[in-house]
This record gives structure tokens, C-alpha cells and sequence, in this order.
């Protein structure tokens, strides 16, 4: 179902997914389900096990369901946290300190393994004219990606300084069809995404790994070379669903349009577009 090889068996990884009730987390729980040997899923909202699943309650505010979520884990999908653009006690409760939380506790339990979600709003000022790498500086639009960056600069010093291996997927936006004319840019399908989480669970041993979540889209905004190195092989095309897809209308339309974080960049405006180059 995910293009990968068929498995005799489950494979030997023990996965913790958080934030497992979210939308992204049930296309992994769907699509990953039965694939390894221990699959793991927590939520701070209260889940039911499916068979071969084992489920737990976790905060990230809370160090102590952390350690338990962790307990016997060797890598771990984080998705758990604010999803979208919210005020600052909010990110910093859940993005901030749940994100320190969570990368302080798989260093002391020796998980080997964290996949961080980011976000392309980490880097949603680039201009949608230009094509951009994973070594480019970060240029969040909103606090939202501010929070990312940070979990980004936090997963590389617990790459260099503690040894995880940890991958950053800068998600565009997983859905089951691109919704506007952005998307064509930066969709990822449900199942390209479940491709990549897998490369970066099952992949031979890296360190740092600074990835974009996004289908094989022509219009791509940008080029990832790390996903190269851990054999992702994107299936989907936006392309195949444009017809008909239109901008989506907001205030500051010419700013939106201007930039890769498209509506992110727009909320709040109150600078000059043509000095953001
Ligand atoms: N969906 C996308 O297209 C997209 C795009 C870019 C980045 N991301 C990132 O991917 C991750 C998942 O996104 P999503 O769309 O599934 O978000 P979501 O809001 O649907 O899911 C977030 C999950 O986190 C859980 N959660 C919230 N507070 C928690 C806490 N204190 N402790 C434990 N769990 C808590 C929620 O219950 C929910 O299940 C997020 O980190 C998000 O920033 C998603």
C-alpha cells in the first residue's frame, strides 16, 4: 500500500507516533499499521487500541507521560503540538517547552531515532519566484513557524551534541487533494507522506536530516536533496488535481500571492512587500 517493499514480517522498529488523533497522525496510524513490530500511538486526547497497537495518554507539557510514552521506543514521530498559527503562550506551551520536553526525554531514555515535523512555514517569506534548498537561512511568517524553527535548531543540537539521529520534515500540506493553487506548489499526498516517515524510520543510520514534505510536484518551491539520501521516492503529482484550483481568497491577496507561506505571510500584514526580497 505504501510502494515500499512488502515485509515478511514486521519490521524490527519499535515506533512511538504522538499526536496520533490529529490529522496527520491517523493517515499514519492507517498507513503504517501492522509494519513494525511495536507501533505506538499517544494523543493527549484518550485513544482505543487496534490490534497489533499499543496506545498511551501523553502531554507535552508534561515530562512524566513523556518518559512513559518512550519507554522501550526507538524512534519517535512527533506531531503532537499546534498545528497552526496561535498565540504565544499557546506555542510556547505546546511547541516550545513540549518540544524540549520530548527531545530531553528521548536522550535520556537512548531513543535512537526523532522525526520531527516542521513545517514549510519555517521558510514561508521566500518568495514563491525562487526555488530554495534545505541549507537556505529561515524566514518563518508567523509565530507559528517561528516555534518550528526552533524544534529545527533543537533537533540539530541534539544530532550533534547527544548523537540522535533526527530528520525535520518541512511539511507543505498533507491532504487527500491539493485545495488551491498554493498546493500545487506544496502538496504532499497522504501516501508520499507515509512513504517519507517510513524512509526516515527505516533508512540506514543518519544524522541530521533537513527535509521537505512535498509530493513530486513540478511547481515545487523547493529541492531535497536529503530525501534523496534516505531513497524517498515521491508517487504523487499535484498536477494530476489543478484543474480548476484557484488562489484562496484573503486580505493582502497581492502578499499571499507573493510568498511561499501564501495566507501565513498575509495575516497580520504590516510591512513592505517589495523590501521582503
Ligand atoms: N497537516 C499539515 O498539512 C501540516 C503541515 C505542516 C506541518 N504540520 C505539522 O505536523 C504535525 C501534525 O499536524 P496535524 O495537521 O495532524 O495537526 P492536528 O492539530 O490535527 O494534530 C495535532 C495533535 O496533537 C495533539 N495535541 C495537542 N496538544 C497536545 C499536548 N499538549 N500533548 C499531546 N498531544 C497534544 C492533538 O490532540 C492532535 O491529535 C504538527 O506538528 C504540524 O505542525 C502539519
Amino acid at each position: 500500500m505504501l510502494g515500499l517493499p512488502e515485509t515478511a514480517g514486521p519490521l524490527p522498529h519499535k515506533v512511538l507516533v504522538t499526536g496520533a488523533t490529529g490529522r496527520v497522525g491517523r493517515v499514519l496510524r492507517r498507513k503504517l499499521a501492522g509494519r513494525y513490530q511495536v507501533l505506538r500511538l499517544a494523543d493527549i486526547v484518550p485513544l482505543e487500541a487496534g490490534p497489533d497497537e499499543e496506545v498511551c495518554r501523553l502531554d507535552v507539557t508534561d515530562p512524566a507521560t513523556i518518559a512513559a510514552a518512550l519507554e522501550g521506543i526507538d524512534c519517535v514521530v512527533h506531531l503532537a503540538g499546534q498545528a497552526v498559527e496561535a498565540d504565544w503562550t499557546v506555542l510556547f506551551d505546546k511547541n516550545i517547552m513540549g518540544v524540549a520536553n520530548l527531545f530531553e526525554a528521548a536522550r535520556e531514555k537512548g531513543v535512537e531515532r526523532v522525526v520531527f515535523t516542521s513545517s514549510h512555514h519555517a521558510v514561508g517569506f521566500y518568495r514563491r519566484d525562487a526555488v530554495i534548498g534545505n541549507d537556505v537561512a529561515p524566514r518563518p511568517d508567523s509565530r507559528y513557524g517561528v516555534s518550528k524553527v526552533f524544534g529545527e535548531a533543537l533537533g540539530r543540537l541534539y544530532a550533534d551534541k547527544y548523537g540522535l539521529a533526527v530528520a525535520c520534515i518541512r511539511i507543505g500540506v498533507v491532504r487527500p487533494r491539493p485545495e488551491d493553487l498554493r498546493h500545487l506548489s506544496v502538496w504532499i499526498s497522504e501516501d508520499d507522506f507515509a512513504r517519507l516517515v517510513a524512509r526516515c524510520i527505516e533508512a540506514p543510520r543518519y544524522h541530521y536530516l533537513m527535509l521537505y514534505g512535498v509530493s513530486a510536484n513540478p511547481r515545487a518551491f523547493w529541492t531535497n536533496p536529503d530525501a534523496d539520501k534516505i531513497g524517498y521516492v515521491p508517487q504523487d503529482s499535484a498536477e494530476d488535481h489543478a484543474a480548476g484550483l484557484a488562489e484562496r481568497p484573503t486580505g493582502h491577496g497581492a502578499v499571499t500571492a507573493l510568498f511561499q507561506g501564501g495566507y501565513y505571510c498575509a495575516a497580520e500584514f504590516a510591512g513592505d512587500p517589495s523590501q521582503v526580497d
